[in-house]
């Protein structure tokens, strides 16, 4: 796989360097393999985050395939986004779980590396207005950060009101690729604005970095409770590089050749059984790994 672009040869030779020359107790830390029902567990809301690919309407009917109705029984609250300038989103309820679920689209590997790589690039602050109180140290991907933005707002008000509507106080958001970045910022942003009693959960797949090191810090001590899948080689998770300042937060959960999921401790962590250790350049990465399958299910339509 060869991407020219000067960016990319760029990231390649830091990220190499940068991966050579960082030793961490990361890599000594306990590494764990999951369960088979830790690993179904995931299931449903590896559905929702396919399902983000659905396309809403105003009715709420989604109309490509089995993906969009995977979890039955699920009410669906309000859609959003055309699927172009803005990633569809939908929020509802899962009786099953007991939560209001917030799922945002994903991207498939041509569309997301043209946004990781190009002037988007660039870190800058969270938009006071949006993220009040949040420190002016933690810098995100400019080009994640007006995506989230967006559809913040719209999306409050629809967890609000599945909250109000089902007396729920646990809310899980979700996403793969850009959908899994939206869903990082989405996690920071909703606790701000809904009542401390909330229970948040995210759960990411196929995670590109997202932000700083205060930003990893930051979701790292806050409320959002993150896990991020990593299917593989998929090469996504190891960008942006490192080099350029990006840290992923904790919580990774590596899918293995064998299909193992195991726990990663700590923020990149460099072990081989980890992607930031087991993919250390694009060219260990295959691009084909970024769509799953993630316990069997494929993303997308
Ligand atoms: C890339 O991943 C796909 C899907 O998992 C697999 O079929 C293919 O063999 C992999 N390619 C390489 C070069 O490992």
């Amino acid at each position: 796989m060869i991407f020219p672009h000067p960016v990319f040869a760029a990231l390649v030779l830091y990220g190499v360097a940068t991966v050579q020359a960082a030793p961490s107790l990361l890599s000594r830390q306990s590494i764990t393999t999951l369960s088979n029902s830790q690993i179904d567990a995931f299931t449903p809301y590896t559905w929702f985050a396919s399902t983000g690919y659905c396309q809403a309407s105003d009715t709420l009917t989604w109309s490509c395939g089995a993906n969009c109705n995977a979890n039955p029984g699920f009410i669906p609250q309000a859609s959003g986004g055309n699927g172009d300038s803005t990633q569809f989103w939908f929020v509802g309820y899962a009786p099953s779980l007991g939560e209001v679920i917030v799922s945002h689209q994903g991207t498939d590997t041509s569309e997301i590396l043209p946004l990781i790589e190009d002037a988007d690039i660039v870190m800058s602050n969270l938009d006071p207005t949006l993220f009040p109180g949040i420190s002016s140290s933690i810098e995100v991907h400019s080009g994640f950060k007006a995506a989230q933005a967006n559809t913040a707002t719209a999306v409050l008000a629809a967890v609000e009101s599945a909250m109000a509507a089902h007396q729920a106080t646990k809310v899980t958001m979700v996403g793969h690729s850009l959908g899994a970045a939206i869903a990082l910022l989405d996690s920071v942003y909703l606790p701000l604005h809904l009542p401390s009693t909330t229970t948040f959960k995210t759960v990411g797949y196929g995670l590109p970095r997202v932000g700083n090191q205060e930003f990893a810090n930051y979701v790292d001590g806050a409320s959002g409770h993150l896990t991020h899948i990593n299917n593989k080689e998929d090469v996504i998770p190891i960008l942006p590089g490192e080099f350029l300042g990006f840290v992923h937060p904790s919580g990774e959960v590596h899918i293995e050749d064998s299909n193992a999921w195991d726990n990663c401790p700590g923020q990149d962590n460099p072990s081989d059984l980890c992607s930031t250790g087991d993919v250390p350049n694009i060219f260990e990465g295959n691009t084909s790994d970024h769509d799953g399958p993630y316990n069997g299910i494929t993303m997308g339509c």
